[in-house]
């Protein structure tokens, strides 16, 4: 089995980044942490707790997009394809495409790239035992680290980023990952993105706002966990988590309201920080996208759409982009 799984660390990941990255979201008039500490080992538990909500469709419409045309998707990715993931979330999407294209060819590479070693090594585990065809040559990097260490392919390459895990992204860095993802594309590479579609308030809130509060949970451990790691103080009681839908910009805005005047330490950063009644600290952008918003902001990096396919609701999007 081991012949047939290869890992290359690209970006290592640096508890002082953490440090740094804290105190610097903190300290700014509009206090702000980063998205990607939502995901230590209980907030992946949460996220895949989210995923089986009944409020949060994002991933059940996505899924069953793909269960229905995971066949026509692999035979638009071309002959001998080899496929590669941003944020290798969970394997059950990945697998129906890579079931769809070893229906039309006896091998695959699958290149997987995450963050996190373990996550890699253990799904990574599960995919060979039960797909003897697949190699896997796994990268640890985060998303923009990983764009200029892509494997080469001798056929098309297909790279995968569902979830509309590019809806955290700022407008800014969407466009920077897709303009430099394009720099290393060939005519025949495809780029395959989910994205959820904008749509009536009264759907998009709940599934950020769900009525067992598992999101509430999940947002609220990034306190937790700073806690835990860099030695702080948060009182998690003090804090209540918001999602408000904002139309005009079509998306969700995941915050921490602070529910009184107070001061919170952390030892690890060796600073206290005063935080109002009602002061909010951003931790999330979701992105909501209409098909022709989001073709602009692929046409903005030379990207065109060349195929896509929604749900009956038209409540999910899975874009195909072409050079
Ligand atoms: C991981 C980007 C798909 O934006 O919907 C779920 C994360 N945040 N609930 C999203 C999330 C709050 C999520 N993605």
């Amino acid at each position: 089995m081991d012949d047939r799984f290869r890992f290359v660390e690209v970006s290592a990941s640096a508890p002082q980044k953490m440090c740094e990255a804290v105190r610097e979201g903190l300290k700014r008039d509009e206090r702000t942490l980063p998205t990607r500490f939502l995901y230590d080992r209980t907030g992946s538990e949460l996220f895949e707790q989210i995923t089986e909500l009944p409020e949060y469709y994002l991933t059940r419409t996505e899924q069953s997009i793909l269960e229905d045309r995971s066949d026509e998707i692999a035979g638009a990715a071309g002959e001998n394809a080899m496929l590669i993931e941003f944020g290798s979330g969970s394997s059950m999407k990945t697998r129906l495409l890579i079931s769809a294209l070893l229906r039309r060819q006896s091998v695959l590479h699958y290149v997987p790239i995450d963050i996190s070693h373990d996550f890699l090594c253990h799904s990574s585990d599960g995919l060979l035992s039960d797909f003897p065809q697949l190699i896997i040559h796994a990268l640890g990097s985060e998303y923009f680290d990983a764009i200029e260490h892509l494997p080469v392919h001798e056929g098309p390459r297909l790279v995968l980023f569902l979830g509309s895990n590019i809806g955290n992204f700022t407008h800014e860095q969407s466009l920077e990952f897709l303009t430099r993802l394009r720099r290393q594309m060939r005519t025949h590479d495809r780029l395959l993105i989910g994205i959820d579609l904008a749509k009536s308030r009264s759907i998009v809130e709940p599934a950020y706002d769900d009525s067992q509060r598992v999101t509430a949970a999940f947002n609220l451990n990034l306190l937790a966990r700073i806690n835990r790691e860099l030695d702080a103080d948060f009182d998690l009681n003090n804090f209540e988590h918001r999602a408000p839908y904002d139309e005009d910009q079509t998306r969700i805005e995941m915050q921490l309201i602070s529910r009184v005047e107070q001061v919170v330490t952390i030892d690890a950063i060796g600073e206290s920080f005063a935080i109002l009644e009602g002061e909010k600290i951003h931790t999330e952008w979701s992105h909501k996208y209409t098909l022709d918003g989001f073709a602009r902001l692929a046409q903005q990096a030379d990207l065109k759409v060349s195929r896509y396919w929604t749900d009956c609701n038209e409540w999910f999007a899975t874009v195909m982009l072409a050079p």
